[in-house]
């Protein structure tokens, strides 16, 4: 068996949470001859359901689980972790502007950044699932002047499945036989879904579909509100298949997904014409080193770059509404 890694989830409590540590514990994330250490973190009120967890975990009697801490002190909960995952965030409360969700997210992030900062190890990497991911990526980064910020990923693998999955419905094939579907920008009803590179089987899916009608209409608009469709029909929004993409995307970081494209929202590098600083979703490959390569130089098409720079309008806003909780960005001459 491998030595432990420290692998800290905020927000343990909570929907996602609670589905997420159970499987990090089985070892389908990081291998199954890789003893881990968890770090829980929650806030004070989160402290008792997070007790309950832990009594589970203990009942689980995971063999590769090789201890538990739960804390509410930032700097502990990160202190030498390898890994963290960002679940939780500030729910929108009733009457609660975006705005003010943004705001007191950003808060949350800029704390969570500043303790990674301190107390991560050197080449630990960061997942932000709690929303407005793309954004509360970027806080955390800025907030984390020692790391770099490809050290800072968002969630888009969840909007990646669910593409696979539909497509693979409509085309009456496998989801396993589906791959290079592309998410891009945000996560949010902005993102663009993009089939123009879809394979099935190896053959290009938009020869097997050969419907672009139904890619327009109907898959684009599904896949960018496929969250609300969970919603409105379990009363509660999308927790076990966020989860096992949070595991999917830190599992491919850790373990490597070949020349698989795995769609991940990560500091844009001026590819694509995208701003610069942007938490933007792009295809990456995962070698299994725990770093990405973007894949670059895809050709675009006018439709796509119509989509593209949609999406990317919505995160420079969303990126100017939390602007004043970003420190130094005075100092960062290229894209602020
Ligand atoms: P939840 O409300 O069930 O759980 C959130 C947990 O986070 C609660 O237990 C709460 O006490 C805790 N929490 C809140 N602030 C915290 C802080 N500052 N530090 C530590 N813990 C804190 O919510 P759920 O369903 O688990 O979702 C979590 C987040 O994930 C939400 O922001 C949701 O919008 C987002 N999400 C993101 C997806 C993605 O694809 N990127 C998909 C689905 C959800």
């Amino acid at each position: 068996l491998l030595p432990p890694l420290k692998v800290a989830v905020t927000g343990a409590a909570g929907q996602i949470g609670y589905a997420l540590v159970m499987r990090i514990a089985s070892g389908e994330m990081l291998g199954k001859d890789q003893l881990i250490d968890l770090n829980l973190i929650e806030t004070e009120a989160g402290m008792s359901p997070l007790r309950g967890v832990m009594m589970e975990l203990e009942d689980g009697a995971f063999p590769l689980l090789s201890s538990v801490t739960a804390t509410s002190d930032l700097n502990k909960g990160f202190g030498d972790i390898n890994y963290a995952m960002l679940v939780g965030a500030s729910p929108r409360g009733p009457g609660m502007e975006r705005s003010d969700l943004m705001a007191a997210n950003a808060k949350i992030f800029a704390e969570q950044g500043k303790a990674l900062n301190t107390s991560a190890a050197v080449n630990a990497k960061v997942l932000v699932v709690g929303n407005p991911a793309n954004t509360n990526a970027l806080v955390a980064s800025e907030n984390a002047p020692d790391m770099w910020e490809e050290q800072f990923i968002a969630m888009t693998r969840l909007d990646q499945s669910r593409a696979q999955a539909l497509l693979a419905e409509k085309a009456g094939a496998d989801v396993k036989d589906v791959d290079r579907v592309i998410i891009w920008g945000n996560h949010s009803a902005s993102q663009y879904p993009d089939l123009s590179h879809a394979r099935i089987g190896g053959k290009w899916a938009k020869s097997i579909v050969k419907d672009d009608k139904w890619i327009k209409d109907e898959f684009i608009p599904r896949v960018q509100k496929r969250g609300a469709e969970v919603i409105s029909a379990r009363g509660a929004s999308s927790a076990a298949s966020a989860a096992s993409a949070a595991l999917d995307t830190v599992r491919d970081l850790h373990l490597g997904s070949g020349d698989a494209w795995q769609s991940n929202a990560v500091v844009s590098d001026g590819g694509y014409g995208i701003h610069k600083g942007l938490w933007y979703s792009v295809p990456t490959i995962c070698k299994g080193d725990s770093h990405f390569r973007r894949v670059q130089r895809l050709p675009i098409d006018d439709f796509s770059a119509k989509m593209m720079t949609a999406t990317e309008k919505e995160l420079i806003e969303e990126r100017d509404a939390v602007r004043h909780l970003l420190p130094g960005h005075e100092s960062k001459p290229v894209s602020w």
